[in-house]
């Protein structure tokens, strides 16, 4: 690829109109770190790391730290900022009751991460406790501790810091190295290629024959394909970043065009938030330059809290004050009739016609050692995932 540096052009708006960088300046650095030692600190987990990151990085423009409760209690019961701007998911950052305690409002707090490496600096102005069970019901949909989203809301610290955050260091992401862009450097990336429109397509699964599908479709009428994996913290029956990522390469190499496709991680956790969760995919993706957005059937959901449509419904509700276009799939399957990939809006056969895939039955397949059909996923995938998974 030649990069010609071209002036970014009409390609669409950071959410909030700014892309926000808040990664100190090497020349500063040394200054926050040796100021970091004297500071209280506490330790965040790989979830808090990775929002960490993703607000420094501009991934969650216009966000520059934590929320604070305004912003939380706006987000959660009107899915909006206090600003007015559309949010749906809360950013914040919990800490324990003794945590919180031991913390000044107005003073800065170190922010290590569990590897006790120092990646950050907070201005702390306002540390509140939440009401739990009101989180899970507005934004996860249920308060059923069986789902993975709500497991972490009742599981977390009861106080929520708040202010903005100074980032010093990156998380590391040395498996994906030539993955890794930002939403600045996606932005170019697109300018240098001349893509005007790009689809972004979130996903924490290999890529199966309906993603595909799905994919190529939203392609036909766009420049540029962003495959935007979530490499974040997942619940450990998904299968593992590494072994997808590898999946991703060898899908892109063998069946997609190589001049209108591009893989870049997503580094955030997964929620499971269903329909509010879309709406945040959705938002990053605009921050990273996308203008288009799929959303297919039950969007990062998980077993039966949410509708087949759930999350086209409610993100339709907001597509016009998001600004990114979305894209919205019906359920696609293989018609064994049609002899090709179908939804019920192309497919003229009954059910028994049709092979219904997901990421659930990929990963039940691959665990009861049962192969892969070709209908299902792409051979070169197949043999990634089988053999991933045994060296796992
Ligand atoms: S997600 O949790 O990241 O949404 P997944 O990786 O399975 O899970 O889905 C990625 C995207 O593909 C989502 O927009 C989802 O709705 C869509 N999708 C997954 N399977 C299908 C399918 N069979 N038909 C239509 N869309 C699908």
């Amino acid at each position: 690829m030649t990069v010609t540096n071209k002036i970014i052009e009409n390609t669409i708006k950071p959410h909030g109109g700014e892309l926000i960088n808040r990664q100190v300046d090497q020349s500063e650095k040394e200054t926050y770190i040796a100021e970091a030692k004297s500071l209280p600190s506490i330790t965040l987990n790989p979830w808090s790391l990775s929002d960490l990151e993703l607000i420094a990085i501009g991934g969650f423009s216009p966000l520059t730290g934590f929320m604070n409760k305004a912003d939380y209690t706006s987000v959660v019961e009107n899915v909006h900022l206090s600003n007015g701007l559309v949010w749906s998911i809360p950013i914040t950052l919990p800490v324990t009751e003794d945590e919180a305690n031991q913390l000044e409002i107005g003073s800065r707090v170190a922010l290590y991460g569990e590897d006790a490496h120092l990646y950050g600096v907070l201005d702390l102005e306002e540390k509140y406790t939440y009401d739990k069970e009101k989180e899970a019901e507005l934004v996860y949909g249920t308060t059923d501790v069986d789902h993975p989203g709500v497991k972490k809301v009742y599981e977390k610290g009861n106080v929520y810091l708040a202010g903005p955050i100074h980032l010093l260091d990156r998380p590391k992401h040395d498996e994906f190295v030539d993955y890794h862009l930002d939403p600045a450097e996606t932005r170019q990336l697109f300018a240098d290629l001349e893509w005007k429109t790009v689809v972004g397509f979130q996903t924490r699964n290999p890529v199966h024959r309906a993603h595909e599908y799905i994919q190529k479709a939203a392609l036909e009428s766009v420049d540029g394909l962003l495959l935007n994996p979530l490499v974040g913290e997942t619940k450990s029956d998904d299968i593992p970043a590494s072994v997808r990522m590898e999946s991703y390469e060898v899908i892109l190499k063998n069946y997609y065009p190589e001049n209108r496709t591009r893989l870049v991680i997503y580094p955030a956790a997964m929620r499971y938030a269903g329909p509010r969760e879309a709406i945040l995919h959705a938002t990053v993706r605009k921050n990273y330059g996308c203008t288009h957005f799929i959303v297919g059937r039950d969007h990062a959901g998980v077993g039966d809290y949410y509708g087949t449509y759930e999350a086209q419904e409610l993100i339709s509700k907001y597509e016009d004050e998001l600004g990114i276009q979305i894209l919205k799939f019906e359920h696609a399957f293989y018609c064994k009739a049609c002899e090709n990939m179908a939804t019920a809006k192309t497919c003229p056969h009954d059910a028994t016609s049709h092979l219904h895939l997901s990421g659930t039955k990929v990963r039940e397949k691959l665990r009861n050692g049962e192969p892969l059909p070709k209908e299902f996923s792409r051979p070169e995938v197949a043999a990634v995932l089988i053999k991933g998974l045994q060296e796992k």
